[in-house]
């Protein structure tokens, strides 16, 4: 019996995935920043762990606790939407703490146990906005993009060690609490200046009929877990897949 081990699990995509893989008779090892047992269906095979992937003391705890793990899911992560003139420096690099660093430092944290047995399987989580940019999104895009450099160059690096690297790129997925989230980071976020190009962003994405699910996502990384041929990137959602095939 296999075990993943996925952060973020709160709410949205992790959760579904939690989900997704229990239903399928894993092992699964849901973590939050807040532990709550009450998101998840009761099973033997879940156990809820404390992570926050921005604070160290807490990702070798979580990784202690965890015991050997097949699959890691780099899966939390936060949006930033404005401008870049009504983006904070504080924003930026919460953003890139969380979604980039805190991708890097959950690899590096699982990669003694999957180099020495020689298996494992890492995927992250990063966003269709890598495919084809959107304005008002650029530390956010930064941030994903950086962590598709960082999937590509270390799946080279780990592949004589039989360990897989994966991307999972979602499209857009107004059901999970990514936008409200983001919220707080967005204060003054845009200003007077890119009011009128932020109303045709919005106006273009309430116009849009695909969107992206929960299970969508929870598909996607099925697929990187447990096919070894699987592509190295792969689009989740009908946006994304349309996006990805038009590239
Ligand atoms: N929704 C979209 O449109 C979309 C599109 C493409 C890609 N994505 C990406 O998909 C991933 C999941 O997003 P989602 O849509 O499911 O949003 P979500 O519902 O907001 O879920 C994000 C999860 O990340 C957790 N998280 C945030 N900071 C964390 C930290 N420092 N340590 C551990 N967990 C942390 C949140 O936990 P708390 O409850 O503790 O805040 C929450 O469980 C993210 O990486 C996001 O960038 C989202």
């Amino acid at each position: 019996m296999k075990t993943i081990l996925i952060t973020g699990c709160s709410s949205g995509f992790g959760l579904e995935t939690a989900r997704y893989f229990l239903e399928r008779d894993w092992n699964v090892v849901a973590t939050m920043r807040t532990p709550r047992a009450d998101v998840l269906p009761h099973s033997s095979r879940l156990r809820i762990l404390a992570l926050d992937v921005v604070d160290a003391h807490s990702i070798a705890q979580a990784i202690d606790a965890a015991g050997p793990i097949d699959v890691l899911v780099n899966n939390a992560g936060i949006g930033v939407l404005g401008a870049l003139e009504g983006t904070t420096m504080a924003s930026a690099r919460e953003v890139f703490d969380t979604n980039t660093l805190g991708t890097i430092a959950m690899t590096q944290a699982v990669l003694p146990q999957f180099r020495q047995r020689k298996a494992g399987v890492i995927v992250n989580v990063t966003s269709s906005v890598t495919y084809e940019p959107l304005p008002l999104l650029s530390v956010y895009t930064a941030s994903k993009a950086a962590v598709n450099a960082f999937t590509e160059s270390l799946a080279l690096e780990l592949a004589p060690f039989n360990v897989r690297a994966r991307l999972v790129l979602p499209g857009r997925a107004p059901e999970t609490r990514f936008g409200e989230n983001a919220r707080p980071r967005m204060e003054g976020a845009i200003p007077e200046a890119y009011a009128e190009l932020a109303q045709r962003v919005f106006a273009g994405w309430s116009e849009s009929s695909a969107v992206t699910l929960a299970q969508d996502v929870a598909e996607a990384v099925w697929r990187a877990a447990t096919a070894p041929s699987s592509p190295m990137r792969i689009a989740a959602g009908a946006d994304a897949v349309a996006l990805a095939g038009s590239r």
